[in-house]
């Protein structure tokens, strides 16, 4: 479908940017749209990256109760919100919608019918205002939306680590994506959901709505000896970047089946060493992905992937957010020199914000401006960019781990 523009604005930034004429304009605005799982976020966001107005209504407190996100539920409530949601982020911009570029809307990876309310939404605004529309990896806009608040150049590295992946990636621009490593089983936010219910963290009531990673960082900040659980190194054999939690959870719920044991705990109660165990857990957690990141840092060195003037990760994902887990990448980092950003807390979990900045990304380069988006398009399971793994493993990098537990 062809699309004669009431907005010249938006022609004039595209045409600036295929001649290259003119340094790129940040004079538009862009509507992001997330609904990949379970929280229906917008935002409206200008060139330069300066939010406008943004709403955002997460389910979690409702999917806690049913102890894992239901695509059904998630699907009933992103329909319920979606429009309230978009109203909300365009009313606190105060701007009309017939005033936005482009609306920039996830396509992938997610919830199929959780994808499809984002996505039909988009289509609607864009048939009914005459608006292009920029189709969006979930995955690709938690790494780049970290550029909204720091100078991060490309190329750098960026650790992704949420409810629903594991990746390792080398950035080298808006669509560039070079993949060095990924979970092989669960990703680590599933598994701190996983462990967190397993521990009974929401029977205690100042952790009964958090996120499951939210609810072990807040208990593990009270642990007394945050050593006294040991935990075997993942795949510390395999000299490659990819990654595996089920051992580790399997680990712990062993422990923790002993402890029960020993203390005669059933029903609602938690064993006493409860604190103690998240630490010891989340400092597991941490040595595992430090001990992949430092392979990838040396991977990207030997192949001259990094600028060595320009030595930056970036960490991002809803297990961004855990400080222990950012000051561990941030030290393992700082051992080879680079410096480890990540977004603020709540731009690391699901958000409109970051849809509408990889919008903002793509119109400035001229990326999939489009002006019809088929639902096959959609697709669930996308993987994220040109996989290297193989030549990670076959590079046969050693490295021997970076012991985590003073940092806590
Ligand atoms: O990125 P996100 O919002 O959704 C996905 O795309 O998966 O990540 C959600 C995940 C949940 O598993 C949640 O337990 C975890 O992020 N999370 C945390 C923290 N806050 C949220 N994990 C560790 N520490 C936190 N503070
Ligand atoms: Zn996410």
């Amino acid at each position: 479908m062809f699309m004669t523009h009431r907005n010249s604005r938006l022609l004039r930034i595209l045409r600036q940017n295929r001649w290259k004429t003119t340094s790129c304009s940040n004079d538009f605005t862009i509507l992001g749209i997330e609904t990949s799982c379970d929280d229906t976020g917008c935002a409206v966001i200008d060139g330069a990256g300066n939010v406008l107005g943004e709403s955002l209504y997460s389910q979690n407190a409702i999917h806690v109760r049913y102890g894992g996100v239901n695509p059904f539920i998630a699907h009933e409530l992103h329909r319920e919100h979606i429009e309230t949601a978009v109203t909300e982020a365009l009313s606190t911009a105060k701007i009309k919608i017939k005033d936005i570029d482009a609306v920039a809307v996830t396509v992938k990876p997610g919830l199929l019918l959780s994808l499809q309310v984002g996505v039909q939404y988009a289509k609607y605004i864009c048939m009914e205002y005459n608006k292009p529309i920029i189709p969006v990896h979930h995955m690709e806009a938690h790494a780049l939306v970290a550029r909204i608040y720091h100078n991060l150049p490309f190329p750098f590295i960026v650790l992704l680590i949420s409810g629903g992946h594991c990746l390792l990636c080398l950035v080298q621009d808006v669509n560039q994506f070079l993949l060095l490593g990924e979970s092989l089983d669960n990703a680590p936010g599933e598994i701190l959901d996983k462990v967190a219910r397993r521990m009974k963290l929401k029977n205690i009531k100042e952790y009964s709505q958090l996120a499951g990673g939210k609810a072990v960082e807040e208990a593990a900040k009270k642990a007394n000896n945050s050593q006294q659980f040991q935990f075997p190194l993942p795949l510390n054999r395999n000299r490659d970047c990819n990654f595996s939690f089920s051992g580790l959870k399997d680990s712990l719920v062993r422990k923790l089946i002993k402890k029960e044991k020993e203390h005669g705990i059933t029903g609602d109660c938690l064993i006493p060493e409860y604190n103690d165990l998240c630490a010891s857990f989340q400092i597991a957690l941490a040595e595992h992905l430090g001990h992949r990141l430092e392979r990838a840092i040396i991977f990207c060195e030997e192949k001259n992937l990094i600028n060595p003037n320009n030595k930056n990760i970036v960490v991002s994902g809803g297990v961004a957010c855990n400080d222990f887990i950012f000051k561990s990448m941030q030290f393992v980092a700082g051992k080879s020199g680079y410096s480890c950003y990540r977004p603020p807390p709540k731009v690391c979990t699901d958000n409109g914000i970051m849809i509408a900045w990889n919008g903002v990304e793509k119109l400035k380069k001229s990326y999939q401006i489009q002006y019809d988006l088929p639902l096959s398009e959609i697709d669930p399971i996308a993987p994220l960019g040109k996989s290297l793994i193989h030549e990670v493993k076959c590079a046969n990098i050693p490295v021997k781990v970076t012991k985590l537990t003073n940092l806590l």
